[in-house]
């Protein structure tokens, strides 16, 4: 289990009840790759959640996955999975492309979704998914995990009660090493490091500072035809700066640091992760948050239960990553795209 900060360790304690305690869903998986396995190996290892079916653009890659994780039910397409009677919530975990299309079939069946991050190749697709939700009256979520994690609902609540003081700053970057055969390298599946990698320091940025008035961006290409570097300097009303960086070079320290006027919180790095995370006062004066580091196998498990419980109370968001809040670090990076040239294959100007 990760433990959460200690009262005399001058911080707030995590509210994130346990993952076994939320009512079980039944979850239909929509694209059983690498994530896919992740999210179902730390379903079924922390929670009650049951992985009831996986549907694949191939019937042999879905027993497949359905063998080795002992799902009832295989499919072999998408379609025949979004209309399966027995599915309350489709997990939709193709590549960035393919997650509108693969939303909208479930929600079109009635199904709620939780749709990886990011929850769409552009802010007008988050927008559609968002309005296709609202009006199916199903439940639709973006798969943003470390906002689910019991350290982010500590640091919430450090930033809601004001230890901080005015937050002026906010570091975040994102590198890490990838073999050739990645699909981050193939242009056809949206690749480069922005919506595999950036997605998180943006969506911290945002989340921390809100939408920015001003951004400047500036990109580097890669010889496989995606982008392969962006750093960008966003300002915000009142003044308060944010600096990201993210590329597909090499590891970073994967760091993140929100600066106030009274205290600066330093995050572990990889700060998107289960992990710690430091409050440093200018009189010398740390608090230390301690949650034991772990990987999406400890943490990934937090998304489906908050996703659980907000269902069972009749939700339609979770308050966690409201859409709107998907929808904002969307515009964010479709005015970095604009700036630096990147351009997807296969995207009009309406949701594709
Ligand atoms: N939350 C996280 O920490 C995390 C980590 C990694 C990735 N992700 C997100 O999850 C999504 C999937 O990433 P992944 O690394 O799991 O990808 P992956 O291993 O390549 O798997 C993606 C799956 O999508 C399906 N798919 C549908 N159309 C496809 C196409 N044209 N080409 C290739 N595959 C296609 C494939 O399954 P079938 O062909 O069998 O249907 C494939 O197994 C991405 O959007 C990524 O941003 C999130």
């Amino acid at each position: 289990m990760v433990s959460s900060s200690l009262p005399e360790s001058g911080l707030p304690v995590s509210r994130v009840p346990d993952s076994r305690d939320a009512p079980a869903l039944r979850w239909g998986i929509m694209g059983p790759g690498w994530i896919a396995e992740r999210f179902t190996e730390s379903v079924q290892a922390y929670s009650t959640q049951v992985i009831a079916a996986v549907g694949s653009r191939s019937l042999e890659r879905s027993k497949t996955f359905a063998d080795a994780f002992g799902l009832p039910a295989a499919y072999g397409s998408y379609e025949e999975l979004a209309t399966a009677p027995d599915i309350d919530i489709v997990y939709v975990c193709t590549p960035h492309n393919f997650h509108h299309a693969a939303a909208v079939l479930a929600i079109d069946a009635g199904k709620h979704v939780l749709i990886e991050k990011p929850i769409g190749l552009n802010a007008a697709q988050a927008r559609d998914i968002a309005a296709r939700a609202r009006a199916a009256g199903v439940f639709a979520a973006e798969a943003m995990w470390s906002f689910f994690l019991p350290k982010f609902d500590v640091i919430r609540q450090v930033l809601d009660g004001g230890m901080l003081g005015t937050v002026t700053t906010v570091l975040a970057e994102y590198g890490e090493h990838f073999e050739r055969s990645h699909r981050i390298f193939d242009p056809a599946l949206a690749g480069g490091p922005l919506l595999d990698l950036g997605t998180y320091p943006l969506a911290l940025i945002t989340e921390v500072l809100g939408a920015p008035e001003q951004l400047s961006a500036f990109g580097q290409p890669h010889e496989a035809g995606v982008n392969a570097q962006l750093s960008a300097i966003l300002r915000f009303p009142g003044g308060s700066q944010a600096v990201i960086n993210t590329h597909l070079h090499n590891f970073t320290p994967t760091m993140a640091t929100i600066v106030g006027s009274e205290a600066t919180l330093t995050i572990d790095g990889p700060f998107n992760m289960p992990g710690g995370f430091e409050v440093r006062f200018p009189d010398g004066t740390r608090l230390r948050y301690n949650e034991a580091a772990g990987g999406h196998l400890e943490g990934l498990h937090y998304e489906a239960a908050a996703v659980a419980r907000a269902i069972a109370a009749g939700d339609t968001e979770t308050r966690q990553r409201p859409l709107a809040s998907s929808i904002r670090t969307m515009d964010v990076a479709d005015e970095i795209r604009r700036q630096t040239g990147i351009e997807f294959p296969g995207e009009g100007n309406a949701p594709a």
